[in-house]
């Protein structure tokens, strides 16, 4: 749990696992991020919450160095974004995904050694990928065409190839989304072993509050604008929720 992990957090490096320096995105005449600055220790449980289209896949991207602000800047552990991939395992939002893909769960862990699909797995590959899928559960998958995986198979698939490199920083956008009960109880589980084991940062985009408040050390708010960025205990509060989300739809996650 959270608290476990505070002790840990305050002897680890100064050096911010991710500094967020005052990033604003534009797409064409839209402001999707205006002037967001903030901090992650390394070793932290950061969740990401804002209602939809508040920017929050758009700041993940801006961590990875695939979108580029047009003012500020992102850096991971002291470098700029997008300068060390291997370090980062990304679990993207999978709203849009080609289930059509001719590939099997493997492959699709191989792009995560690889950054590219291939057209013949390296021994050598196939077992660190077949590790991986064993990590998060999901060793039976290995074989499976992508086509015939369910939603949450899918879900375990890119987590392990997020974690097939064993990165120090985990950024994951909706990871529990499509997911039952059980399935994202495993997620949190899994990602908390991954992290008392190696150390890891990890930044998750959740549209569940009370995991949120339950699970990670520190929340960012956003809605466009940073609205909030602390403990959840401070950045929970109703005022924060209500300023970034617009009404008053989230007492149950307040009152755990
Ligand atoms: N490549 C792009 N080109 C143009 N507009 C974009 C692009 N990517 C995102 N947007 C717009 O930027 C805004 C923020 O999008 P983003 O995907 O970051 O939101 P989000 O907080 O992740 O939303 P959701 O909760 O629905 O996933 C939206 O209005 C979206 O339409
Ligand atoms: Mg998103």
């Amino acid at each position: 749990m959270a608290s476990d992990r505070h002790h840990r957090l305050s002897a680890v490096s100064a050096v911010p696992a991710l500094h967020v320096h005052q990033v604003t995105v534009r797409f064409g005449d839209a402001t999707v991020l205006e002037d967001v600055s903030f901090d992650l220790p390394a070793g932290a449980f950061l969740a990401i919450v804002g209602p939809n289209g508040a920017g929050k896949s758009t700041l993940v991207k801006v961590a990875l160095g695939l979108v580029v602000p047009q003012r500020g800047h992102a850096a991971l552990f002291g470098e700029p974004a997008g300068d060390h991939a291997e370090r980062v395992g990304y679990v993207p939002q999978l709203k849009t995904f080609d289930r059509t893909f001719p590939a099997t769960a493997l492959e699709l862990v191989v792009t995560g050694l690889r950054r590219s699909w291939p057209a013949r797995v390296r021994p050598a590959e196939a077992e660190r990928a077949r590790a991986a899928l064993e990590r998060v559960g999901a060793a039976e998958l290995a074989t499976r065409p992508l086509a015939r995986l369910s939603g949450g198979e899918l879900q375990r698939a890119y987590l392990a190839r997020a974690l097939v490199r064993r990165p120090e920083l985990v950024l994951l956008d909706e990871p529990a989304t499509g997911v039952d009960f059980l399935a994202e109880h495993d997620l949190y589980d899994l990602l908390e072993r991954y992290q008392a084991d190696s150390g890891a940062t990890v930044a998750m985009v959740t549209h569940d509050l009370a995991a949120a408040r339950y699970h990670a050390d520190m929340v960012l708010v956003l809605n466009r604008r940073l609205h909030g960025y602390g403990t959840p205990d401070v950045v929970m509060c109703e005022e924060c929720l209500q300023a970034a989300f617009g009404h008053k739809h989230h007492g149950h996650a307040l009152s755990l």
